[in-house]
């Protein structure tokens, strides 16, 4: 008893001294400034000459994309201040994520992976279904989005904007007054997420080596000079061989060229991806945009899911491991004869003629292990380290007094 009474005092006392000294420290919130060159960066010039026009028909405007960059990268974004846009697109990762669902400012978890970004002004399209067409419209999205930041009152965003003192010189600077409008964040926001091209890859280089010496004709189609043996092969692979370029085609590798793809993932999809029909009036199921895989090396996990951890997976995956899906996409089919680049793997099977039960063949690769190493060498001249390091494209936020 007594024992007893003496632990439970022993309790009180304990509690009593918690109430007063173990309540967790009252921590002012640490205050983030954007710090920020005293001449703008240039955004408006790419890296470097290319082959391509990387703003797409956008001309980009230095103050405009400054003020996007701190936007993009300032929590106050955020309904309760906890997350940014850089806090899920990362730069050191392609402006991706390296987990498969990102949280999200309540800690919920994202339902399709983070996708990366780089020359959005050439992309048509944006989000994995495709849903938005215009990006100046698509980057107000994930600020309202419940989710990701969970701001969805367009009144309550402009005040916020509006009272914080670092905005007033840059909306200043970006549109000539201090006025903030949800349609010049918008604005601001696209210009700087279209700002953040990438044209310094190996592939970039290989590419206007091959034009600079008076070639005609398509670069994808000839060794690279730059290219190790190894990469050359798997750039034959990925062209010729198995022309993965059937769909991840044009100058960012992706689905710009082509339509939404159903690739085999599953046998049938729990995300159904881009609504509507397909060419046979069936509901879309599995039909996902073709991701650009510049910077593919450091935007894993792979896939709108992020079920893929490696490039080894991925390849696998489409050496043997496509499903037969009602309505996989005719370039991962099985063909019947001959064809003209692809003959060993026979023509497309047309859409009128494919099995009316729902039967598809996917086709099975049979890559030899160099091949499979070849394509993974061939993904890596892809990385930019220019855009993975470009400090106009880092946070500017620093933690002050
Ligand atoms: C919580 C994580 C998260 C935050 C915060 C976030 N995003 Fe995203 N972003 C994603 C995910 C996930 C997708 C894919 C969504 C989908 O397809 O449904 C995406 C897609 C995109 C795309 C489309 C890329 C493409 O190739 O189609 C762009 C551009 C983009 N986000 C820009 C932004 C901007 C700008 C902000 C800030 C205003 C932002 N994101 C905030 C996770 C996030
Ligand atoms: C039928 C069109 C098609 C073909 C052919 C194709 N891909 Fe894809 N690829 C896609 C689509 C669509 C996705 C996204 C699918 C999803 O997430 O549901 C994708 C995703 C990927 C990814 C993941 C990228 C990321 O950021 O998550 C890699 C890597 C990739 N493909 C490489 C290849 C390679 C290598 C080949 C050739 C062996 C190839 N693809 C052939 C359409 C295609």
């Amino acid at each position: 008893m007594k024992n007893y009474l003496l632990s439970i005092g022993f309790l009180t006392t304990v509690l009593i001294f918690c109430f007063t000294s173990c309540k967790p420290e009252e921590v002012a919130p640490l205050k983030r400034m954007p710090v920020l060159p005293a001449e703008v960066y240039d955004y408006a010039t790419p890296a470097r000459e290319t082959f391509f026009e990387p703003f797409g028909d956008s001309i980009i405007n230095n103050h405009v994309a400054t003020l996007g960059r701190v936007l993009f990268y300032d929590h106050q974004l955020s309904l309760n201040n906890r997350v940014s846009c850089g806090s899920c697109h990362k730069q050191q990762y392609g402006f991706a994520d390296n987990r498969a669902f990102s949280p999200g400012f309540q800690n919920a978890l994202t339902t399709r992976n983070t996708q990366t970004i780089g020359n959005t002004g050439t992309q048509r399209g944006f989000f994995w279904d495709l849903r938005e067409e215009i990006l100046d419209h698509m980057v107000l999205q994930p600020i309202a989005n419940h989710v990701e930041m969970g701001l969805d009152d367009t009144l309550l965003l402009e005040d916020r904007i509006r009272q914080i003192e670092y905005y007033i010189p840059l909306f200043r600077n970006a549109f000539g007054s201090e006025e903030v409008s949800t349609r010049k964040i918008g604005l601001a926001l696209a210009q700087f997420v279209k700002s953040v091209t990438s044209v310094s890859s190996r592939y970039d280089q290989g590419a206007m080596m091959v034009l600079g010496s008076d070639f005609s004709g398509n670069v994808n189609h000839v060794p690279f000079p730059n290219y190790t043996e190894m990469e050359n092969l798997g750039k034959h692979v990925f062209f010729m061989k198995f022309a993965c370029s059937q769909c991840h085609g044009g100058v960012n590798l992706d689905g710009s060229l082509s339509a939404p793809k159903n690739i085999g993932l599953d046998a049938n999809y729990t995300d159904a991806g881009m609504p509507g029909v397909d060419e046979r009036g069936r509901v879309r199921n599995g039909f996902f945009k073709t991701p650009s895989l510049r910077n593919v090396q450091f935007t894993a996990p792979y896939m709108h899911d992020g079920r893929f951890r490696t490039l080894e997976q991925v390849i696998e995956f489409y050496n043997s491991g496509v499903q037969p899906h009602p309505q996989l996409s005719e370039e991962l089919r099985v063909r019947e004869q001959g064809g003209l680049t692809f003959e060993h793997l026979g023509p497309v099977i047309p859409f009128d003629q494919v099995p009316t039960d729902g039967r598809v063949l996917p086709q099975r690769m049979f890559m030899t292990g160099e091949e499979k190493s070849a394509l993974v060498a061939f993904l890596k001249t892809l990385t930019d380290y220019q855009t993975l390091t470009d400090p106009k494209f880092s946070d500017p936020f620093q933690v002050v007094e």
